[in-house]
C-alpha cells in the first residue's frame, strides 16, 4: 500500500492520544513504527499459534484429562475439519443427498442385529451401558444401523425412491489407540435406499473418490462383491472346506469363527490369519449369474467415471450386513495393508432385518481424521477463513463505546471482524491483532473520537492512515477486496 499523504500529519500531531500511544507500542514492543508515512519496523509475524501454549502445559497428577483414543479439536485445527465438512457438504449436496441426524445414543439391539453377533465392533468395541432406566444402550460405533432405523421409523419407504441421505458425525468405537484410528472419531456418510441398480453402487464409490480428489488427495477403490443370501452359501462352504485343515494355524477368534462365519477369517489382520488368505478360494468365482452381472456393470460405470480401482476378490468388510458390492479407499500408494480412507457397500437385506419392507440400499462412511492426516502428510494446507480482515483496537472509554459500534457495522458490511474490548492497553490489543493475522487493525483514540476519524494500519506492512470516520467501512471494504 503506498503511504498515505495524510500520514505525516500522523506524526506532527499532539503528544497525547492515539498517534502516541501508537509510537509507544511501536517503539516498545517493535510491533511496527511509522515514521513519517513509512514502515520502518517489522514484517507481520506469522500468526502465533493461540493453542500452543495449551499444548506445552505439563500434566499434573491428578488434572483431569481426556479419555484415552478421544481427542479435543482445538481453535488451530479447526480450519482442517471446516475444510473436510464443507467439501463433504457441497459434494453430497451437488448429487442430490439430503442431511440426516441421527442420536449419537441407540439401542444395543440395534447394532447387534445389523453388524452380526462375530464381528469385531460387536464382539470387542461397543461403548454400551445400562442406562438409568435400565436400557441397554451403546454410542454408536457407525452410521449405517441409526440411518436404515431412521429410515424404517419415519416412513421414508413411501417417499420417492431412491431416498439419498448423508451424515457428518461422531463413531465411538473401543479400539486400541494408534495413529490414525481413534476410540471417538467421525465420519461422513452417505446412504441411498430403494434401488439396487449398480449405477448407485458406481455413484457412492465415486463420491468417496472425489472427496479425496476436491482436498487434494489421491485414492483408489478396492472393490469386490460378496454376493447374495443365494450364492453364498456355497462360498461359505468352499471357505470352510479351505481353512478346516490349517484351523491350527489361525487365531482363537478366527477358530472361533470358523463354523458360524468364516468370511470373516478373511477381514483378520492377525499375521497367521493373514498370510493363509492368499491361497483361499475366491468370492467372484461362485457369484451366481445376476450377482456377476451386477458387479461387471459397477465396474463399467466405475470405468466410464474415470474413477481408478482394483478388484480385490479378498475384500470382505467388518459388518455382516453387506450384499454384493464391497469398496475401500486406500491412499493411491497404499496396498491391502494400508488403513482404509473409507469403506461402504451395498446391504439390501438390512433394512427388512431391521423391521422394514425389502429394500435395496447402498453407502459409504469416511474417516473424517484420516481425510484430515492425510491432508497434513501431503502438507494440504486450507485456507484459514477465521482469520480477521479487521481488529478494532480502542483507548479510552468514549473511543471503545464508539469502536463498539464500529465493530458491529463492519460486521454488518460482510467483514470478518475481531476486536477486545476488556483491553485498555493499545499494546495488549496490536498484539492480540497480530496473533490473530488481522490484515488491518482500526484505532481510535480520544483524538479520533473527538476529530471524527480513524487510524487504519495495515498489519502487514505498518504503514497507518487517518481516515474520516463516515469513510471507514467502505474505506476498509475496498482494501479488503483489493488484498
Ligand atoms: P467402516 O469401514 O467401519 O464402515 O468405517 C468407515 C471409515 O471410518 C473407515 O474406512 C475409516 O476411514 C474410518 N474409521 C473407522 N474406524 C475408525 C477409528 N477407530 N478411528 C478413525 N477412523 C475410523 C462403516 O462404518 C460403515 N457404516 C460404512 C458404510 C456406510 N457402509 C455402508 N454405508
Amino acid at each position: 500500500m503506498a503511504p498515505s499523504k495524510k500520514s505525516p500529519k500522523v506524526k506532527a500531531k499532539g503528544k497525547s492520544g492515539t498517534k502516541t500511544a501508537v509510537k509507544k507500542v511501536a517503539k516498545k514492543q517493535k510491533v511496527a513504527a511509522v515514521t513519517a508515512g513509512r514502515s520502518t519496523v517489522n514484517k507481520k509475524a506469522a500468526p502465533a499459534a493461540p493453542t500452543a501454549a495449551v499444548a506445552s502445559v505439563p500434566r499434573i497428577k491428578g488434572m483431569p484429562q481426556s479419555l484415552r483414543g478421544m481427542k479435543d479439536t482445538l481453535p488451530l485445527e479447526q480450519k482442517f475439519w471446516r475444510r473436510v465438512k464443507s467439501v463433504a457438504e457441497a459434494l453430497a449436496q451437488a448429487y442430490g443427498f439430503e442431511c440426516i441426524d441421527t442420536p449419537i445414543l441407540e439401542m444395543t439391539s440395534l447394532f447387534v442385529r445389523s453388524a452380526g453377533t462375530q464381528t469385531d465392533v460387536i464382539e470387542k468395541e461397543m461403548f454400551s451401558f445400562i442406562d438409568r432406566g435400565g436400557d441397554n444402550v451403546t454410542l454408536r460405533p457407525e452410521g449405517t444401523a441409526p440411518v436404515v432405523r431412521a429410515y424404517v421409523n419415519h416412513g421414508m419407504v413411501n417417499l420417492p425412491q431412491p431416498v439419498k441421505l448423508y451424515y457428518i458425525g461422531p463413531m465411538f468405537r473401543y479400539e486400541r489407540p494408534q495413529q490414525g484410528r481413534y476410540r471417538q472419531h467421525h465420519q461422513f456418510g452417505v446412504e441411498v435406499f430403494g434401488d439396487d441398480n449398480p449405477i448407485l453402487d458406481a455413484e457412492v464409490a465415486l463420491l468417496a473418490y472425489l472427496f479425496y480428489k476436491e482436498l487434494g488427495i489421491s485414492s483408489i477403490v478396492r472393490i469386490n462383491s460378496l454376493g447374495c443370501n443365494e450364492c453364498r452359501p456355497t462360498y461359505r462352504e468352499e471357505l470352510i472346506n479351505y481353512f478346516r485343515p490349517k484351523r491350527s494355524q489361525l487365531c482363537d477368534d478366527c477358530k472361533r469363527r470358523l463354523s458360524k462365519n468364516p468370511l470373516r477369517l478373511l477381514d483378520c489382520k492377525e499375521e497367521g490369519c493373514a498370510a493363509l488368505k492368499d491361497e483361499a478360494p475366491q468370492l467372484v468365482d461362485s457369484l451366481d449369474d445376476s450377482c456377476k452381472e451386477h458387479l461387471m456393470r459397477v465396474l463399467e460405470y466405475l470405468d466410464d467415471l474415470q474413477v481408478p480401482y482394483v478388484l480385490d476378490p479378498h475384500l470382505v468388510r467388518g459388518f455382516d450386513y453387506y450384499t454384493r458390492t464391497v469398496f475401500e479407499l486406500i491412499p493411491e500408494d497404499g496396498d491391502n495393508k494400508t488403513a482404509s480412507l473409507g469403506g461402504g457397500g451395498r446391504y439390501d437385506n438390512l433394512v427388512e432385518q431391521l423391521g422394514g419392507r425389502p429394500t435395496p440400499a447402498c453407502g459409504f462412511g469416511i474417516g473424517l481424521e484420516r481425510a484430515i492426516l492425510q491432508m497434513k502428510a501431503q502438507e494440504i494446507d486450507p485456507p484459514d477463513d477465521s482469520i480477521p480482515d479487521v481488529f478494532v483496537a480502542q483507548l479510552g472509554d468514549s473511543a471503545r463505546r464508539k469502536a463498539f459500534a464500529l465493530f458491529e457495522e463492519l460486521r454488518d458490511a460482510g467483514l470478518r471482524i475481531a476486536g477486545n474490548f476488556t483491553k485498555n492497553s493499545l499494546k495488549a490489543q496490536l498484539e492480540i491483532a497480530n496473533r490473530l493475522g488481522a490484515k488491518y487493525t482500526v484505532i481510535l483514540g480520544q483524538q479520533e473520537v473527538i476529530d471524527e476519524t480513524i487510524l487504519i494500519r495495515d498489519m502487514e506492512s505498518g504503514m497507518q492512515e487517518i481516515v474520516d470516520y463516515k469513510k471507514a467501512v467502505s474505506d476498509l471494504k475496498k482494501k479488503i477486496v483489493k488484498s
